[in-house]
């Protein structure tokens, strides 16, 4: 299966693609807060965290380049901008991982933090291999994942790759940061376009795509079992 890896700008990156040329969109964008006055602050997950780019320009380039679906994980700042956005040329749907294993808050009076946001968008035509599922998806957090401060559940992207292609089909991750994206293409049987401006998360995210040939490495095991894989 081909996979591509580019470490560049996303903007940059997709202004190579032809119109319609993947699929699918399936991405989590650094999840940098707008404040009152209409400047960004950054979260607290380091560089990972960072909003580099033009966030409007970035969803018209997902919009031209995406065939079927798209799916953009992003902070609860930044949901109505981008439906917005989206839900004038395309069906649109709020939805919400739900994590079944949340941190712990050492006992505080106060609700966890145990949900993330994603606003999801599908062309006329795309794939839809699910039927009247809830927009809310429940899955717990993979807290082995050492290479980067906020990786997504490779389960949670495997069943959103599932539900919204076929074997074969091409999806892109313009901020792939560890790679959590392909290694689910990789187990799907998809082709897996990803890129990251950071070479460091290129790396990590190459080495933890390619340890999937590891027969014996321990995390894969533990996820095929549990998938029947
Ligand atoms: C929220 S993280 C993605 C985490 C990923 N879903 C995973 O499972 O590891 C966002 C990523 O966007 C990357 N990023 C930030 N600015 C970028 C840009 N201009 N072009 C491409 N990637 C960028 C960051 O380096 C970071 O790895």
């Amino acid at each position: 299966m081909n996979h591509v890896l580019f470490n560049s700008d996303a903007i940059d990156m997709m202004r190579q693609l032809q119109d319609n040329s993947v699929t699918m969109t399936l991405t989590d964008i650094p999840y940098a807060v707008i404040n009152r006055e209409g400047g960004i602050r950054n979260m607290d997950k380091g560089d990972a965290d960072v909003l580099t780019f033009d966030l409007h320009d970035f969803v018209e380039e997902i919009i031209r380049v995406t065939s079927g679906s798209i799916y953009i994980f992003c902070s609860s700042e930044q949901v109505s901008g981008i439906r917005k956005q989206l839900d004038d040329r395309l069906t649109t749907r709020h939805c919400i991982w739900e994590k079944t294993n949340p941190s712990p808050m050492h006992g505080q009076r106060f609700w966890l933090s145990s949900i993330e946001n994603c606003v999801f968008a599908r062309k006329a035509k795309a794939t839809f291999n699910e039927h009247c599922q809830s927009a809310v998806w429940r899955e717990s957090v993979e807290r082995s994942i050492k290479n980067h401060p906020t990786p997504k559940s490779v389960l949670l992207m495997k069943r959103l790759i599932e539900a919204s292609t076929n074997p074969n089909d091409i999806v892109l991750d313009p901020c792939m940061g560890s790679g959590s994206v392909g290694i689910a293409c990789k187990l799907t049987d998809r082709q897996f376009w990803g890129c990251d401006i950071s070479p460091e998360y290129v790396t990590a995210a190459k080495e933890r795509i390619d340890c999937l040939d590891i027969e014996d490495n321990p995390w894969i095991k533990k996820l095929r079992k549990r998938e029947k894989l």
